[in-house]
Parts: C-alpha cells; sequence; structure tokens
C-alpha cells in the first residue's frame, strides 16, 4: 500500500519536473531537478544497473522531512529518473528518512537501509529502518525498526545514530552506523545479521575521540587495492592545517581490518576532498569490480547561498569517481565513462608563458573536461607560480594559484558568485614532482572540480557566476611549459 504522503509527493514531482527548463540544470551533474537534495543514498548495482538515491525534500529548495529520491544509471553520466521511493509517512521515521545503502538480496529484492528519525518533545530518536522493493517501489518492512537504541554499546547515543551502510560478505550481512560516544564525538558501530533483517551489535570499530571532528555521519568500509578503507563526514572538524582543512572537510581512515576479530586497524588518515563542497560520499562496486563513490557537492554552512538565477532546485552530486589506494594514499578519478562524451578537443603543446598572463585558441567553456601540464621552462630549474583562471568575465573569476616552492595549491573561489562573508578559498599541500604538476578541471554550469597529479587529490566547488563566464586564461610567476587539452563535454 503506498501512503498518502508517498503519493503525494509522487504526484508533485510528476507535475513539476517536466516543467523545469534544461538549459537551468547542469550539464552533466546530477540534481533532484525540483526540491531540494543532500547525501547520496542506496548507491547499488539491482539488476544489472546502478540505482541511487538521495536525501530529499521535493517540496522546497530547503532541507525539510527527508524523503528519498531515486535514480538510475548504466554509466554513472546518464541517469534515469524514477519516483521517488520512500516518504516519511510511519510513526518511527515521521521526522524524516535519513541517510543509509542498498543492496541486491538473494531473492531478487532490493533492501535498503535508512535511518528513521521520531521526536517525542524534545527527544529525538534515531533508528535503523528497512524498506523492500523492486527498483520502483518499495515497501516498508513490518518489523521496523530493526536496530534500536537497545542495540548501543554503553553510553551510545539514540539520537545521533544514523546513516547505516549494509554489506553482505560470505552470506552474512553487515551494517555500519555513525554514532556519538560519551565524549561528545564520533564513533563508527559495526553491527552484523544472518538474514539482514535481525541484527547484532558486533564493535566500536573507530572512534573520533575529538581528534577528528564531532559526531561521524555517513559512514562507508570496504577494501581496496589490499587495504581497508572507512570514509566518514566529520561534523565540527577543528583541527586545522594543511592537511586537515577547518570547518568543511571528510575523512579517509586505510587500515586494516581482521574479520575474525572485527578489528580495524588505522594505519593512515587523509582528507578525502581539499575543496569546500564535498560531503557525505558513498561507493558502490561496479559489475567491473571498480570502487566508484559519489558525494554531495555542498556544504551546509553555505547552504543559503544560491545561484542568482531563481532556480527550482537545490544540491548536486559530484561525478562518480573511481577510487584506488596508491602507496598507501586514496587516489581518485572522474569515472573513465566520461570519455565517452568528450565532443571537440583543442591540444597546445610546449606554450611558453613567462612572467605574464594569456589566453589559448579555443580555450573556454563551462562545460569541459580540461588537463593542464605544467613544467618549468629549463630542465632542473622552477618557477614561483603557476595560475589558471576559469570561469571569467563580467567580474567574476575562479582561480587555482599552484606554488612549487611551496608545495601549495590554492583555489580562490571569491568573485564566483558567492558572497564574501563566507569561506571561499582553500589551500592545500600538493607535490610538484621535479616542480611539475598537473590538474584536471571539469567545469559545469555550478561546479569546478580539480583533480591534481592523476588524482592524488581532489578538490570539489560549486561556482555560481553566470554561465557567460566562460572565460580561461593561465598565468605565470617565472618561466614554465604548458600543454592543455580540452574537450568539450557533450551530452544530448
Ligand atoms: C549528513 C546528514 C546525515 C543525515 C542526513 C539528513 O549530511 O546530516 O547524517 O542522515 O544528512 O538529511
Amino acid at each position: 500500500m503506498k501512503s498518502d504522503l508517498l503519493l503525494r509527493a509522487r504526484a508533485f514531482e510528476a507535475e513539476h519536473i517536466p516543467k523545469v527548463d534544461p538549459d537551468l540544470l547542469p550539464h552533466y551533474h546530477l540534481t533532484g531537478c525540483v526540491g531540494w537534495i543532500n547525501d547520496p543514498n542506496g548507491f547499488s548495482f539491482y539488476k544489472g544497473e546502478y540505482h541511487l538515491f538521495f536525501q530529499y525534500n521535493p517540496y522546497d529548495v530547503r532541507w525539510d522531512t527527508m524523503h528519498w529520491g531515486h535514480v538510475k544509471t548504466r554509466d554513472f553520466i546518464r541517469w534515469q529518473r524514477l519516483p521517488l521511493a520512500l516518504a516519511p509517512d510511519e510513526e518511527y521515521d515521521v521526522w524524516g528518512c535519513f541517510s543509509g545503502s542498498a543492496l541486491q538480496l538473494p531473492d531478487g529484492r532490493h533492501l535498503l537501509m535508512y535511518t528513521g528519525v521520531r521526536k517525542e518533545g524534545e527527544a529525538e530518536y534515531q533508528t535503523q529502518c528497512l524498506a523492500l522493493g523492486d527498483g520502483v517501489d518499495y515497501v516498508k518492512y513490518a518489523g521496523n525498526p530493526v536496530i534500536t537504541a537497545s542495540l548501543l554499546p554503553a553510553g551510545g547515543s539514540a539520537r545521533d545514530f544514523r546513516d547505516p551502510r549494509i554489506w553482505q560478505e560470505d552470506g552474512r550481512y553487515f551494517a555500519v552506523a555513525g554514532d556519538r560516544c560519551p565524549d561528545g564525538s564520533g564513533a563508527i558501530l559495526l553491527y552484523e545479521s544472518d538474514d539482514a533483517f535481525r541484527w547484532r551489535f558486533v564493535t566500536v570499530l573507530a572512534r573520533s575521540e575529538n581528534r577528528y571532528g564531532r559526531m561521524w555521519e555517513c559512514p562507508d568500509f570496504f577494501p581496496l587495492d589490499g587495504y581497508q578503507v572507512l570514509l566518514v563526514s566529520p561534523q565540527e572538524m577543528k583541527t586545522g592545517g594543511l592537511e586537515f582543512l577547518e570547518g568543511n572537510t571528510t575523512l579517509c581512515l586505510i587500515g586494516s581490518y581482521d574479520r575474525e576479530s572485527s578489528r580495524f586497524t588505522r594505519e593512515r588518515e587523509q582528507t578525502i576532498d581539499y575543496g569546500l563542497d564535498f560531503y557525505a560520499p558513498q561507493t558502490v562496486l561496479s559489475a567491473d569490480g571498480r570502487r566508484i563513490m559519489i558525494a554531495w557537492m555542498q556544504y551546509w554552512n553555505s547552504v543559503d547561498y544560491r545561484p542568482p538565477q531563481d532556480l527550482p532546485f537545490f544540491g548536486q552530486m559530484t561525478l562518480p569517481r573511481e577510487l584506488r589506494v596508491r602507496e598507501g594514499r586514496l587516489i581518485q578519478e572522474p569515472v573513465r565513462e566520461l570519455e565517452a562524451y568528450r565532443g571537440s578537443s583543442v591540444t597546445h603543446r610546449g606554450v611558453l608563458l613567462e612572467d605574464g598572463e594569456l589566453e589559448l585558441d579555443g580555450v573556454k567553456g563551462r562545460c569541459l573536461d580540461m588537463t593542464v601540464r605544467v613544467r618549468p621552462s629549463r630542465p632542473g630549474g622552477t618557477f614561483d607560480s603557476f595560475t589558471v583562471t576559469a570561469a571569467r568575465g563580467g567580474g567574476y573569476r575562479t582561480k587555482i594559484v599552484c606554488r612549487p616552492d611551496r608545495g601549495t595549491i590554492t583555489v580562490d573561489r571569491s568573485r564566483s558568485g558567492l558572497p564574501d562573508t563566507i569561506l571561499n578559498g582553500r589551500e592545500f599541500s600538493a607535490r610538484f614532482p621535479g616542480n611539475e604538476i598537473k590538474l584536471r578541471l571539469l567545469l559545469d554550469r555550478y561546479s569546478l572540480e580539480l583533480f591534481v597529479n592523476d588524482g592524488e587529490q581532489a578538490a570539489t566547488f560549486v561556482v555560481f557566476s553566470p554561465e557567460a563566464a566562460d572565460g580561461i586564461s593561465f598565468s605565470a610567476e617565472g618561466s614554465l611549459l604548458l600543454d592543455v587539452d580540452k574537450y568539450d563535454l557533450e551530452l544530448s
């Protein structure tokens, strides 16, 4: 039985989505089309297609009682919209169907696991719930909620207990969820089940201990290239420094996992994305064995700022990225499927740039995939700085400044359509082997994703300057040689 709330939300989508002017949408990044979206949810391979759900309020461009929106894809680039999957229509999730995950059960059903939120007076309760479906319609499990406060470790928080990430392994089911410890900071809890319906608490897999922010949201936990990786999105990061950036950041813990004792040993900690607009990443294992990650391309502290156009939607997802671990570090690159959408291209080789600024023939646009390689003009030499200025025109510009002597990249997102009152700059350390650097930029109508040195680092920013600001220039202090490969992306 579909609830009135679900039917109403689906009818709203069916009425309003077809009216949205496609010229207002991002060219190749996913949005909700109407309303508000945040975290990606339920990224899963189901019956030959990749399904993605998301935190969704269809009625307004602001966060409010969460539904689950729904899309699917075969290639991670083109998404097909499906009617929204979950509405907050039960007593245990009346305050929202918060983030969660999905998998295909052996009997062919699609299982969604999410956080149901309810309130009693001032008190808020978060529990883990299930819904079962066929890839379009989902029915909430009669035994919900399946993980409640009774399955918390001593001192665990029933209020901050959310975002279950389920997976199957050797015929058993596991889930990790975020919780808050008595010290006020985050922990990741591990649960286990024989049938995905009856759950046991296993252990606390990892803790913040107030080192990496407070509450840890949206965990993901998977093996990759001989390591075990835990992704978390900490609230209120305060560590600072060039590796763990204060405020908006996400964390990747890399280590090993002993399945017998359910013990995760952390060996390295790393920021996932060094930009300003990246949160709540979630991964799926592709049919050909790649670990693919997508994230909300936004951050909570700037959600009040919108592009100048009066858009009927707010919130976007990053382009899905392929993950690897190389020499103990997380590597991320845009999914290779994007290359099939490369249209006309422009190539420049060995352009000499000396203490000045230039534009290159044919290098402009806001829907493109561009790789820039820079090296000192004399072997063994260096240069002071190299800057790419994109989304340029009419007083707008977004700058990426690379400084080999300091080993830093600075992105300046002021004059990019966002107010000066918010954080618009980011500086992070980067490697310049032989004083060279390679940057790959994905530009879209409302965003810039930057990948450094073949995915060693990624930095993501929303950019709300008008699309007419499509100029690109290159400048240098010192003397360098520049190679540029620019592809327009063609999606129609
Ligand atoms: C992260 C988050 C999750 C929660 C969801 C609510 O962005 O706060 O922890 O499930 O958003 O929309």
